[in-house]
């Protein structure tokens, strides 16, 4: 276990969620599954379930070392609810208790989510009836059934009914936005009060919602569990206040004492601002979409019924806020929406799962007496807030490119700016294998006629060590190898130079 696994788990669970919940934990009552582990709520469920003593089963769609090493004391187990062929499925639900069913396609984009989002779900649920487990707890989105709501709030209505078809008792909380480090709708609103001085606000964003606390939900989570009243039932949750979207905006405008305007606007299509919102914040397109889209949406508890089995005062958006806030200056974001982006599954071959290895390669490499932690820590630094310490412009240039093709830009950063761990991002790229003090390799997650990566190593010679940096690239098509010839030069430039300043900065 690297040091960066160790500090991240131990960090967190030295300040869990529940530990002033008014419930008792049950370890007793057997095995929990937590569907979605790799997600942004599941990932935070997993260790707040385990620090009060669960026995914990993570599903995640991938295998990767990272899992255990992050929650040694949960079962990691691979299952894809999509796979027509539901073996997998089926060890993951066997022996179960509750599982809580947090899987979300969101990031397919608007034409592609829903229909996979029910058909997951119509899967689990016979497979979870075949496996007689005992309580489903599922996770969906605020929103009045009455009137006409977005296809995203839709599916997550769809998704509720289709688990509710089996024998199951299924007990469903719906929430709103939420509110914490590493959520898209955070970094959404954050993003744009910092970088715009001109918000332009269409009629939609006077519609009212209720945003509630990350820390909130996995109360409220832990609390369907903890109290067996709750079987069965729907519960609305949210937080302590009920603003317009406008208002949320303006709200944290003051709190970073930023000056903005807001101009009202009378075009009120979700569409165009949630493209030009992609431009200016983490979040590509394809979420923002689906996010904006539910904006014409009024997201508003209907009923505070849970309150009488899970009885804890919520915070107000403004405690949220300073949260999150907090919680990235001092480095401290556990998971991040960017964890879990469904097509880096259809980019994920690995480099060594290439049969006959890439096709094109360039390798630039140079001699240092520095030792291999400083030139290794070094490495670890490049991309979010720090850039990729020169010719910033450059990788910027082909950040707002990717962009503006609806891909995932240059511009979504990094979780914590200290720590890396494997599937990590670092703007466009998504860490493929970390090896402390000796490999770094990064694949790419760009719109590119080709697949990608970027790998650093440090190879001990003696008294000198040999840092040295390969570009890998694959590709079949005519269109792939013209644009890796015509990239050639700019590579030269910008890798050249960036192993000279890593070695520099080390
Ligand atoms: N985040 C919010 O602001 C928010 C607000 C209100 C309600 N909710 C609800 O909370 C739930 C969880 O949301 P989230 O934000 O944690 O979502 P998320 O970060 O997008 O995570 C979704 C999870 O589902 C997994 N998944 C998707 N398709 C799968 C499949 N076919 N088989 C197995 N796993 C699959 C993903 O795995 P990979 O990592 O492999 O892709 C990921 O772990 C959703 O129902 C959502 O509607 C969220």
């Amino acid at each position: 276990m690297t040091d960066a696994f160790l500090s991240q788990s131990q960090e967190d669970s030295s300040d869990p969620f529940c530990s002033d919940l008014p419930c008792r934990p049950n370890p007793r009552m057997g095995k929990i599954l937590v569907t979605g582990a790799s997600g942004y709520i599941g990932g935070r469920l997993v260790p707040e379930l385990l620090s009060r003593g669960y026995q914990v089963r993570a599903m995640v769609r991938r295998a990767s070392p990272e899992y255990q090493a992050r929650w040694p004391l949960a079962e990691i187990v691979v299952a894809d609810a999509l796979d027509e062929k539901t073996e997998a499925l089926g060890k993951a639900l066997a022996g179960i208790h509750t599982a809580y069913y947090l899987l979300h396609s969101l990031y397919l984009g608007p034409e592609q989510f829903e229909a996979a989002d029910i058909k997951a779900a119509e899967n689990f649920r016979k497979v979870a009836q075949e496996q007689q487990i005992r309580r489903i707890i599922y996770l969906g989105g605020l929103g009045d059934i009455q009137s006409s709501l977005s296809s995203h709030l839709r599916s997550r209505i769809e998704v509720a009914e289709e688990l509710k078809r089996s024998q199951i008792s299924v007990t469903i909380l719906r929430a709103g936005i939420i509110i914490g480090s590493g959520s898209a709708s955070y970094e959404i609103i954050q993003h744009l009060v910092r970088r715009l001085s001109i918000i332009l606000v269409p009629s939609w964003a006077k519609n009212r919602c209720q945003p509630i606390a990350i820390r909130d939900v996995i109360k409220y989570l832990v609390g369907m569990l903890e109290v067996p009243e709750t079987e069965g039932k729907n519960f609305d949750i949210g937080g302590k206040d009920i603003l317009t979207y406008e208002a949320m905006l303006k709200k944290l405008s003051g709190i970073l004492n930023k000056k903005v305007f807001f101009i009202p606007f009378p075009v009120s299509g979700t569409r165009g601002f949630a493209y030009l919102s992609s431009l200016f914040t983490p979040v590509p397109a394809s979420i923002t979409q689906c996010l904006m889209d539910s904006l014409k949406n009024e997201v508003v508890c209907q009923e505070d019924n849970v309150k009488r089995y899970v009885p804890f005062e919520p915070m107000s958006y403004k405690e949220a806020i300073v949260r999150a806030l907090t919680r990235e200056d001092q480095d401290r974001v556990y998971t991040r929406w960017s964890d879990a982006y469904p097509p880096a599954h259809e980019l994920a071959l690995k480099l060594h799962e290439l049969s006959i290895g890439p096709a094109f390669g360039v390798r630039y490499f140079l001699a240092t007496k520095k030792n291999s932690q400083s030139i290794f820590k070094s490495i670890c630094n490049v991309g979010g807030k720090e850039g990729w310490f020169n010719h910033n412009w450059l990788w910027r240039t082909r950040g707002m490119i990717d962009r503006i093709l609806g891909g995932v830009g240059s511009s979504r950063g990094r979780r914590s700016y200290t720590k890396l761990i494997i599937n990590d991002v670092i703007d466009f790229w998504r860490i493929e294998d970390l090896q402390d003090g000796e490999r770094l390799l990064l694949r790419s997650e760009m719109k590119l006629p080709g697949k990608a990566w970027l790998e650093f190593t440090i190879e001990d010679k003696g008294d000198e060590r040999k840092l040295a940096l390969t570009a890998f690239y694959d590709t079949q098509s005519l269109w792939g190898k013209i644009y890796w010839y015509a990239c050639l030069p700019f590579h030269h430039i910008i890798f050249k130079n960036l192993l000279f300043d890593i070695e520099k900065r080390s």
